[in-house]
């Protein structure tokens, strides 16, 4: 049965695209319910209106205006998510950390894309600090994983699929920054495929 997912992005939604492009070319048995963006510039969001998907725009600073609390935030993506009914949520380039007033909704069906390979370099800016790992002498190579989000851990969870990614020393943060893209685009496909049906 193909499966609904929900899309959360937070910019150029590169990795967004190429969901569209393998459910559109019978690569992936799914269809995105909604894109839900936190950033109204997100790019991701015009690539989902062209594409024909609903889409939210679903802002954290009214509620820091208000003095709300950041679960109240939370909880009220999550409803919006819920009307949708996913089957998967899909965090891809979603750039704010969610805690158990989402996740808890959700229970093993949140799915997180990061530039980075289990266990390493956590949070926002892991291509930059793989970069200077492997100045400093420390690393050869880092990587891009795709991981269930069961819990508030950042960055960690089990691992549905990984990738080592080398770097070279002719790289500089953009030629890094574009390889490392070109195989999460590849990974995540992958791994919804393995989610969604079973296999490779
Ligand atoms: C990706 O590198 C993803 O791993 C990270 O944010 C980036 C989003 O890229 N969390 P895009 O918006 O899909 O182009």
């Amino acid at each position: 049965m193909t499966a609904k997912l929900a899309v959360l992005i937070s910019g150029n939604g590169s990795n967004l695209q190429a969901i569209i492009d393998a459910c559109r070319g019978g690569f992936l048995d799914a269809e995105i319910a909604v894109v839900v963006s936190n950033r109204k510039a997100a790019y991701g969001l015009q690539r989902a209106e062209k594409a024909g998907i609903p889409t939210v725009y679903h802002p954290l600073k009214p509620y820091k205006d208000a003095g709300r609390d950041r679960r109240e935030y939370d909880a009220d993506l999550a409803r919006l998510v819920e009307e949708y009914k996913p089957d998967l949520v899909v965090l891809a380039g979603w750039m704010l950390i969610l805690s158990s007033d989402f996740l808890d909704r959700f229970p093993y069906r949140v799915v997180n894309l990061h530039p980075a390979l289990p266990g390493q370099f956590p949070g926002a800016h892991a291509i930059q600090d793989a970069f200077e790992a492997f100045q400093r002498g420390e690393i050869k190579e880092t990587g891009v994983m795709v991981h269930l989000v069961p819990d508030e851990a950042v960055d960690a969870g089990p691992v549905i699929a990984s990738e080592a990614v080398p770097i070279y020393p002719s790289d500089d943060i953009e030629t890094l920054t574009k390889r490392i893209h070109n195989v999460e685009h590849r990974l995540l496909i992958r791994a919804l495929r393995r989610l969604i049906e079973g296999d490779e």
